[in-house]
């Protein structure tokens, strides 16, 4: 199967990039992982997201290192487990991640969760940032962070994450998280890009993106990567099927119009649509 053309690069606020576009691998076996990871970075993939939560980092290292690119030019995401947090705990929690990558460094660690009750991801961000000086991590960064949980984390260590990873489509726009993120360099990325599981399947099908594609000539999902990459964002799309993640990637050649962008806007929930980080995670 061709390849795709690679992402295009966006730059982070500590000087290096990330590719607009990666692989999500939740929840893929160590065995299903692999295969995907190979075959994604064999179709062009250059950034693949995993996390400790997962139980997948074995097969996804196995697939990074087996694919024939150079480790410099993947981009790894990895987050950090909510029983890791605070007390220097995430430095243990870190190499445990590397030693089932078997990788010398990932490219980003995320918080994967605030847990704003155990009060304690301030502290962890601040060995999240030792963990950057001594190599481990190129960048350091937050998922399913809301503005107030930011908030907090910029006052208390006087740090700024870059990447908050956080769950959006088209139904949930989030456009505060968005705004405050833009307003202090920090790039927001989408999870569950698609609408996630049986999710993508609803979204998918929802006639005003199946008209657009066909109008387009492209399948609903690359209308919905698309609406995510002309915001701006980071979508991290999963699939273990060749050819979706082929068209997944393929999304760098077209232009949703403003007339297009209006009507998806219409999708949108509002304001507490989606997962309720205060009152979820692990
Ligand atoms: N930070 C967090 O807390 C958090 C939470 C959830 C997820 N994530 C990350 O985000 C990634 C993506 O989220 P997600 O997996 O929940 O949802 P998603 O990427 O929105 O949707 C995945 C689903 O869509 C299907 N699919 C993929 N491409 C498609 C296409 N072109 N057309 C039709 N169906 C398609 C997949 O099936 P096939 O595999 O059969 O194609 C799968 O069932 C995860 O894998 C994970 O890495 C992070």
């Amino acid at each position: 199967m061709a390849s795709a053309p690679l992402a295009p690069l966006i730059p982070l606020d500590d000087g290096r990039s990330i590719p607009q576009l990666g692989l999500g691998t939740w929840p893929l076996k160590d065995r299903e992982a692999e295969e995907a990871v190979a075959t994604a970075i064999g179709l062009g993939y250059r950034h693949i997201d995993t996390a400790a939560k997962y139980g997948n980092e074995r097969g996804v290292g196995r697939g990074v290192r087996g694919a024939g690119v150079p480790r410099e030019e993947l981009f790894v995401t990895t987050k950090l487990d909510g029983g890791y947090q605070g007390d220097d705990r995430a430095i243990a929690g870190l190499e445990d991640s590397l030693e089932r990558l078997g990788l010398d460094y990932v490219d980003l660690l995320l918080i994967h969760w605030p847990l704003p009750k155990r009060g304690k991801f301030a502290s962890t961000f601040r060995t999240f940032k030792k963990l950057q000086d001594a190599g481990l991590t190129r960048s350091i960064g937050v998922s399913n962070f809301k503005p107030a949980h930011l908030r907090t984390l910029i006052d208390g260590t006087g740090l700024t994450p870059a990447v908050n990873q956080i769950q959006l489509d088209p139904t949930i726009t989030r456009e505060d998280h968005r705004a405050f993120d833009a307003e202090h360099g920090i790039v927001t990325s989408s999870w569950s890009p698609l609408g996630g599981g049986a999710g993508a399947t609803d979204l998918l099908a929802h006639p005003l993106i199946t008209g657009i594609a066909s109008r387009l000539d492209v399948t609903p999902g690359q209308v919905v990567l698309r609406w995510h990459v002309q915001a701006g964002l980071v979508p991290i799309p999963k699939s273990k099927n060749p050819e979706r993640m082929r068209q997944n990637l393929d999304v760098f050649s077209f232009d949703l119009s403003a007339a297009d962008l209006e009507q998806l806007a219409t999708l949108a929930l509002g304001p507490g649509a989606g997962v309720d980080s205060d009152r979820t995670g692990h």
